[in-house]
């Protein structure tokens, strides 16, 4: 680490300016300037600068977008102003009487000038910016008082970290708390809902849902990885802020670098209202993402003052809603249905209900949790709701309708398509086909058998697995190694010479590493760093599998979940007959080297908690090096638990089962190392 020179403290200027610049033309003006890996290039400087010089960081430089570690939870926010809500129309004659209304307060004016605007449906936002840098940015929570998510909003491209001077009309306010919409685009969502199926986690319901859900991560990280939007639309508390209308504001908005609809319409009077209403009612479903009416405001400032607001709501501004996309139907029954990753999922086939016009018959439920809270039975009637182009779902069921016949779901203790075990996990509201020959799941279990860091079956992409489970080439992954030159070739583009060569590299995958098999078998919740654990305290797969809870509970970092996931998993009897398969057709997975037989620690076993002065991991790495093995819980058959500061029930526990007890020192002494090394 130097001291920065001047020339440096000027580069690392300069460097942000550019990228704040550059962002701000990708983001919010979707018109970028230089190509993604000029970008990065400068990213990539600015974080090697501020590496070698801490001195320089800052909270508002573009590198601080990637996500911070953490939170235990999150502060409470006070809005400097409330956040109120809106009023709600639904129909023209409504507004125009919201509109005469608005006249009459206004002393008789024969037309008001409105700002008309989508009505974003996300989640709503204020940020405050002081001197012109983000300062803190929040929820809405109860309008009084929020939560603060900082640190997520930080990650969202589209934010501005600090505000732009760039029109001398505007000048950058000492204070503003802005308001805004954060929302998932349509396209965006479809995506994330891929991946989560794909990952075997629950999915989101609907846009709205997965941006409060991506907001509301304690890890920033994860906020990161979520491409979220930002429009303002409005402004609380602000010093030094001089504007008389919307029309002005936004202009004052979009000057300062801050994202505001291209949508947003100067209104004349209502009749133009509610013109704008109707065109966006109609390109609605074409929009990149979901609205769910307009926010018409009455333009000028002034006017808004004298009109003031009347039980959280102001007198100014109304929401003026598009016809909720809903029916109602029954619920002829709740099925179980599997996806392509196990997971099974509730659906409900419904009487079919015309909702928009598209006709409805079934509705995910999602996940057993919700089926629970909304108290969904079969042969309820219910309100069904489309939402853009999401799938339909269930909104509410009418629990006063009911006369006696309806029925709970209870999800099935065993698979509908391949009748293995269905396994819970704990804590998420998933359901789990733990077959390996499930149909349902097999081109999964293919893919993931044959990854890289599975069996490393190089040739057998997606496409081709595909071809050999349609076909009926294979059933499960022990099939593989049957597999000909004649079944290959004819598939397409399947030439006898690449038939060759995947049928070598299938040969050659039958000595994988012990862990690599373990990973490659697909079991819930073991991946590769748990199959590496798995392989090195049992040493073969026949060890593993007559393994029970408590022996597995016993290695590193192996918890409940996974314990009894491994169990489940292996008394299968379907898993055994693949397991079986797979020892006949040749597959011979190497054994990990063992522990080593002759170090000072050979036979001990180890329990850490607590902070020591080296990661946990070097500590485990340490003491297995000299022979010992670290387990996670303390029990009787522990003999030592090492202690660092801030040790809790661990600790506790080993002292009322009067276990030996070391510190650091004591641990650094047993491993023969000198005190103070
Ligand atoms: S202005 C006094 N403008 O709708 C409240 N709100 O029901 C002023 N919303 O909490 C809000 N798009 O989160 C306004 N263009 C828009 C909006 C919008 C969506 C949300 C906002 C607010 C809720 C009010």
């Amino acid at each position: 680490m130097t001291k920065a020179s001047r020339k440096v403290v000027l580069e690392v200027e300069q460097l942000r300016t550019a990228l704040d610049e550059h962002s701000h033309r990708y983001y919010v003006l979707d018109d970028p300037l230089v190509s993604d890996a000029e970008y990065d290039a400068m990213f990539r400087r600015l974080v090697e600068l501020e590496e070698r010089h801490p001195e320089l960081q800052s909270e508002s430089s573009p590198t601080r977008r990637v996500g911070a570690a953490p939170a235990e939870r999150f502060e409470a926010v006070l809005h400097s102003q409330p956040m109120l809500s809106l009023d709600n129309v639904t129909s023209p004659e409504q507004f125009l009487e919201f509109d005469e209304r608005v006249r009459r307060l206004a002393g008789g004016s024969a037309s008001i000038d409105y700002m008309a605007e989508p009505k974003l449906d996300g989640v709503a936002v204020e940020i405050v910016y002081r001197a012109g840098e983000l300062e803190v940015a929040s929820t809405r929570g109860d309008g009084v008082r929020g939560e603060n998510i900082t640190a997520n909003i930080k990650t969202i491209r589209s934010v501005a970290l600090r505000l732009r001077q760039t029109d001398d009309r505007w000048p950058v306010p000492e204070r503003l708390d802005v308001r805004g919409e954060v929302i998932y685009a349509r396209k965006a969502f479809r995506e994330l809902n891929r991946q989560r199926e794909q990952a075997g986690e629950p999915l989101f319901a609907n846009p709205r849902n997965a941006a409060a859900g991506s907001l509301r991560q304690l890890d920033s990280r994860v906020t990161a990885g979520r491409p979220l939007e930002v429009y303002f639309h409005g402004v609380g508390h602000a010093e030094g802020l001089s504007v008389g209308s919307f029309a002005d504001l936004f202009d004052a908005l979009r000057s300062w670098g801050l994202k505001t609809s291209d949508l947003n319409r100067r209104c004349a009077d209502a009749a133009a209202v509610i013109a704008y209403f109707e065109k966006l009612g109609a390109e609605r479903e074409n929009l990149p993402y979901e609205v769910d009416g307009i926010v018409a405001k009455v333009g000028s400032f002034a006017l808004q003052r004298r009109l003031g607001e009347v039980s959280r709501s102001p007198r100014w501004a109304v929401a003026f809603k598009f016809k909720a996309q809903q029916g109602t139907t029954r619920v002829r029954d709740i099925v179980p249905s599997v996806g392509r990753t196990g997971a099974v999922t509730p659906v409900a086939e419904l009487e079919p209900v015309s909702v928009g016009g598209v006709t409805i018959s079934n509705a995910s439920l999602h996940n057993m949790d919700e089926v629970e809270r909304k108290d969904i039975r079969i042969g309820d009637l219910v309100l069904v709701e489309r939402a853009g182009d999401v799938i339909p779902y269930v909104v509410k069921s009418f629990a006063e309708k009911r006369d006696g016949s309806e029925r709970r779901f209870a999800m099935p203790v065993s698979c509908p398509i391949c009748a293995a075990p269905v396994v819970r996990e704990e804590g998420a509201a998933i359901y789990r086909c733990i077959g390996m020959k499930c149909p349902a799941k097999l081109r999964e279990v293919i893919r993931h058998f044959a990854s890289k860091y599975a069996l490393d079956i190089d040739g057998l992409g997606d496409k081709l697995v595909a071809q050999l489970v349609d076909k009926g080439l294979v059933a499960d992954v022990a099939d593989l190694y049957d597999l000909t030159e004649e079944d290959l070739v004819g598939l397409e583009r399947m030439a006898k010479k690449s038939a060759t060569n995947l049928l070598r590299q299938i040969e050659d995958s039958k000595s994988p590493t012990l862990a690599r098999l373990i990973n490659g078998l697909g079991i819930p919740q073991v991946g590769e760093r748990a199959a590496s654990l798995l392989a090195e305290e049992f040493g073969s797969l026949e060890a593993l599998c007559d393994a029970n809870a408590e022996q597995l509970l016993e290695v590193r970092e192996i918890g409940p979940q996974t314990a009894k996931e491994v169990v489940a998993f292996f008394t299968a009897d379907q898993n055994r007959a693949v397991l079986k398969r797979l020892r006949e057709v040749g597959v011979n997975p190497v054994a990990p080297a063992r522990r080593r037989a002759d170090g000072p620690l050979v036979g001990k076993t180890f329990v850490l908690t607590g902070a020591l002065s080296v990661s946990r991991d070097e500590a485990a790495r340490l003491i297995g090096a000299a022979g010992g093995k670290v387990t996670s819980s303390v029990s009787k058959k522990t003999d030592y638990v090492v202690a660092g500061s801030d040790a809790g029930s661990k600790l506790e526990k080993a002292q009322r089962l009067g276990l030996e007890i070391l510190d650091e020192a004591g641990l650094r002494r047993l491993l023969g190392e000198e005190p103070g090394a």
